[in-house]
């Protein structure tokens, strides 16, 4: 029961970065509330974070391998990135995109996202609460696929 939580470019600046819109929390922080919410939920955690594309992308390929399922909040790259989409293409388990804020609610570039056109459900403006609830969700996904 191994699991992915990816991020993307900015996220390093979590809880400095615009307060007002991502909240005070660092991605420290969440990755801590993510581990202890792992171990009651029996998940192995890989948790990761980087400002480049390549890097989100050999992640997907290396849970290929292995992981059960994954959670991506692909910040800018949600809108953007072709590849990232082909790369959870190739991924077999549960997917699940996380974004901190309501994108639906912001500038209208942030209404599209490549992500969604695999995604198997999709969290947005519960602040960093979402990484839990995406947590919470792959388990239950993972037991439903196990039978
Ligand atoms: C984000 C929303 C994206 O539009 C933005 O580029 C981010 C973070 C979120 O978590 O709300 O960097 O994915």
């Amino acid at each position: 029961r191994l699991v992915y939580v990816l991020n993307g470019p900015n996220l390093n600046l979590l809880g400095k970065r615009q307060p007002h819109i991502y909240g005070h929390e660092t991605l420290a922080d969440v990755e801590a509330q993510c581990r202890v919410l792992a171990g009651e939920l029996n998940l192995e955690l890989r948790f990761h974070q980087s400002n480049r594309e390549y890097e989100i992308i050999d992640w997907i390929h290396e849970a290929r391998a292995h992981a059960a399922g994954l959670a991506i909040n692909p910040a800018a790259f949600t809108h953007t990135s072709v590849a990232i989409l082909d790369a959870l293409n190739a991924f077999e388990g549960p997917v699940l995109e996380v974004h901190i804020s309501n994108v639906h609610k912001r500038e209208a570039f942030r209404h599209h996202s490549y992500v969604s056109l695999r995604a198997d459900g999709v969290i947005a403006g519960f602040g960093t609460q979402g990484y839990g609830l995406a947590l919470r969700r792959l388990a239950a996904l993972i037991d439903q696929a196990a039978g």
